[in-house]
């Protein structure tokens, strides 16, 4: 069995963003601007934007983090984000979710400039993905992707399962093996048969937030299985795919921590970089 190590191609992949930095540099002397916005003090939103942070710092990117607390009116994050859309420093903007409840997610979503929408959120990226034009794609799906490439580079015909529906994960999951032309079925937390539909998958991608819940005997054999769910139990952090059985039945297998989370990080600096490359060749 292959353990997919995340970490290891994440950090192989900012190497080559760190280069890309560089020479873009060079060329357009200045270097793309990653701006994130972070409302209130979730203790995991400030993990995940520290993380953020010192990564894109590590490749050499311009970084900024904008913090409000979790009584901010939304009409000053909303003038906030108007402001930085504007702002020819910044490259990408990103809004750490979940928002507090008075904040409208749809509208902060929309008001991102869809040119520096880096999450890949707003419904023009959305649509555009889903009509298979250039769009920024949404980093944890778009990490899933790499590594299953690594795997397996040619995906054409072959059968994927993606578990979960999500904005997040799920659709954008599903449009992307789609656009390798792999049959894709999407199946959540109420299909009818979820083993039988994920026995089907030469590739499964579990991104449902349920512990544990692809076990060895939902796998068929050879499979390749994409562990995105990072899910707090009595045990620690456990993914969506029960390790221990599958690891047994499959051909390769992200371990959860160190498969997909590294790679979401990496993905969003990647799409920072897309981001300022389209906007500086529109400006030329
Ligand atoms: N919160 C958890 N994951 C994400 C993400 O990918 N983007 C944003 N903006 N917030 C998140």
């Amino acid at each position: 069995m292959i353990l997919i190590d995340g970490k290891k191609i994440a950090s192989e992949l900012r190497d080559d963003l760190k280069k890309e930095v560089s020479e873009l540099k060079k060329k357009f002397n200045k270097v793309p601007g990653l701006t994130v916005i972070l409302i209130g003090d979730l203790t995991p939103s400030q993990i995940y934007v520290r993380n953020k942070e010192k990564s894109a710092n590590e490749v050499g990117l311009k970084s900024e983090v904008i913090k409000y607390p979790d009584n901010v009116e939304e009409k000053i994050v909303l003038n906030k984000i108007k402001e930085l859309n504007k702002d020819d420093t910044v490259s990408g903007i990103l809004v750490q979710l979940p928002l507090p409840k008075h904040i409208d997610k749809q509208k902060v979503i929309e008001t991102i400039t869809p040119d520096k929408d880096v999450d890949g959120f707003h419904p023009m990226n959305v649509g555009n993905l889903s009509s298979g034009y250039d769009s920024s794609v949404p980093c944890t799906p778009l990490g899933c992707y790499l590594l299953i490439k690594k795997i397996e580079p040619n995906l054409s015909g072959k059968k994927a399962v993606v578990v979960g529906r999500s904005n997040l994960n799920g659709k954008p999951m599903a449009q992307l093996l789609l656009k390798e032309n792999c049959t894709v079925t999407i199946t959540h937390s109420k299909t009818s048969d979820l083993k039988g539909e994920c026995l089907k998958g030469d590739i499964i991608v579990a991104a449902v937030g349920i512990p544990e819940l692809v076990k060895g005997d939902w796998v068929k054999k050879n499979a390749i299985v994409i562990d995105v769910g990072i899910n707090k139990t009595e045990k620690g952090i456990v993914g969506d795919v029960d390790f221990d059985e599958v690891s047994k039945v499959a051909k390769a297998l992200t371990p959860v921590p160190g498969g997909v989370g590294p790679m979401t990080i990496a993905c969003l600096l990647k799409n920072t970089i897309e981001c300022f490359k389209r906007n500086e060749v529109s400006v030329d």
